[in-house]
């Protein structure tokens, strides 16, 4: 073989062991991406059920409550202790809870040693009191934000959002849930004992190091970020929930940073979803599964019998991803989350009714604008990263809108969530939405190529000092930029001329 021929031969098997070496490291990195706990757990904890906390009631008459973020300790893994925070706590936070027309204030204090935020997720409140990333509460500081409460019942929640350290925070598990109750809701034959047969799931996902601390990796090829490969609720890991009544709801609120869930039950029984974000449905939907994506919730009735043995589980979810995103991205796995054990008498608490409550939408008649926002890679949105000093869009107070969200691209999945409104989805992908999709929601899931129409009117008034946010729920992409501003002003001023000038001139 002459020279040159020994050369091509070289290269040859140089590249063929290229090849061979980078197949088998994807495959190996792609088996190892896929996780489940399925059939492993032992479910011998007892699902720990945020207290309610107790609010006092002041001078003129609005309910106070006062939390405290806390840095603390848990020991999910025998003899380990994992550094956390919570509010109130080690862990997650009290519940708070308020009825539609109370005036509430909360009393927010910092003991750890990070500047960081509270933010009210789904409730409908002015921009200053609503937590995003211009309010920050220094350690050892106090903030006390003051609302009416002028939305109907629902389960909203709450979270850090300082910026570039929104998926740190909540991963260390300062977060809770605020249940809002009316009187419609109240007068339903549903069930609404907290702690007895209304319990809240918060779901959220985990990866531990050897020393037990809390490790925030991800698949290699992740373009999502943490996902973790064990579950806990409401912070208990390998929980169990003993049911007293022949009828369960659950409020289930995904609080993963990024981890979209497939629920279902085990034996494949139905169940009902009675709520979404922000309400309860004008109906309840009979559904086998639901997903759920991180900042959503779904509240949900379960029929159990007595001596029942059944698990709540995550099915594989479908991204609509290619299948290596889909892999990498969680869309593999599956998990069992929590044992429900029907006791031996159940309390009959009868049928849920077939009509729920009458949702006021918002109607298109009344649209005055449309905006388009397009959410692409992992940091934009209408080509943007999010600029904290940059007002992205400018709302007349008291509009109605319709805002078309869409994922143009074929590998990852993202979700959008705004404050200060909630919104009706007039289409999904062109078409009527599903009937679990048909309540008011404030995040709406968006996988690759897909569009969200929805609806809104916009009651509440964010000025530039405290605009409100629209962005992706999936933590690492809101931190990364995914995000941007809009304020709500009214249109009598010059303000909005002001700031579109201003606006313009950033460009
Ligand atoms: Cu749940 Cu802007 O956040
Ligand atoms: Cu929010
Ligand atoms: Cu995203």
């Amino acid at each position: 073989m002459g020279r040159i021929g020994k050369i091509i031969l070289i290269s040859f098997a140089f590249i063929f062991i290229v090849l061979v070496l980078t197949f088998g490291i994807f495959t190996y990195l792609f088996i190892e991406a896929k996780q489940s706990n399925v059939g492993e757990l032992t479910f011998d904890k007892k699902l720990y059920i945020p207290e309610l906390l107790e609010p006092t009631v002041d001078e003129q008459g609005r309910k106070e409550f006062n939390i405290e973020f806390q840095e603390g300790e848990m020991e999910w893994i025998d003899g380990k202790k994992t550094k956390t925070w919570g509010l109130n706590g080690p862990y997650l936070s009290p519940t708070l809870r308020a009825s539609k027309g109370d005036e509430v204030v909360v009393n927010v204090s910092n003991a750890t040693d990070e500047e960081t935020t509270l933010h009210w997720h789904g409730m409908i409140l002015p921009g200053e009191m609503d937590g995003g990333p211009h309010q920050l509460i220094q350690p050892g500081e106090t903030w006390s934000p003051t609302w009416k409460i002028k939305q109907p019942a629902a389960t909203t929640w709450f979270h850090p959002h300082t910026h570039g350290k929104t998926a740190e925070h909540v991963y260390r598990g300062a977060a809770g849930m605020f249940i809002i109750d009316d009187p419609d809701a109240q007068s339903l034959n549903i069930p609404q004992n907290y702690g007895v047969d209304d319990i809240p799931l918060i779901i959220q996902d985990k990866r531990f190091s050897q020393d037990g601390s809390m490790n925030s990796g991800a698949p290699f090829f992740s373009n999502v970020g943490t996902l973790g490969d064990h579950i806990v609720v409401n912070g208990t890991l390998n929980p169990y929930f003993e049911a007293t009544t022949n009828l369960v709801r659950f409020r289930i609120l995904n609080a993963s940073n990024a981890r979209v869930y497939d629920l279902g039950f085990n034996d494949n029984r139905s169940f009902f979803l009675i709520g979404t974000d922000s309400g309860l449905l004008e109906e309840p939907v009979e559904m086998e599964r639901l997903m759920l994506s991180p900042g959503e919730r779904a509240e949900i009735v379960v029929k159990i019998s007595s001596d029942d043995n059944v698990i709540l589980k995550s099915y594989a979810p479908d991204l609509s991803s290619p299948f290596w995103a889909q892999r990498f991205n969680g869309g593999d796995d599956t998990f069992d989350i929590l044992n429900i054990r029907g006791a031996s008498k159940l309390v009959d608490l009868g049928e849920l009714p077939s009509r729920l409550v009458d949702i006021d939408f918002p109607i298109e008649e009344d649209v005055v604008k449309r905006r388009t926002f397009d959410l692409v890679g992992q940091s934009t949105i209408n080509g943007k990263p999010m600029n904290m000093h940059r007002i992205d869009e400018v709302v007349t107070i008291g509009s109605t809108e319709i805002w078309e969200i869409r994922n143009p691209r074929s590998e990852t999945y993202h979700n959008f969530h705004a404050h200060g409104i909630h919104f009706a989805l007039l289409e999904l992908n062109g078409q009527e939405p599903p009937d679990h999709l048909k309540g008011w929601k404030d995040t709406i899931f968006l996988p690759p190529e897909s569009t969200a129409t929805v609806i809104a009117k916009f009651d509440a008034y964010a000025g530039t000092d405290a605009p409100f946010m629209y962005h992706c729920h999936i933590l690492m992409h809101e931190d990364a930029g995914m995000m941007g501003q809009f304020i709500v002003v009214d249109s009598d001023t010059d303000i909005i001329d002001k700031i579109e000038k201003q606006h313009e001139n950033i460009h």
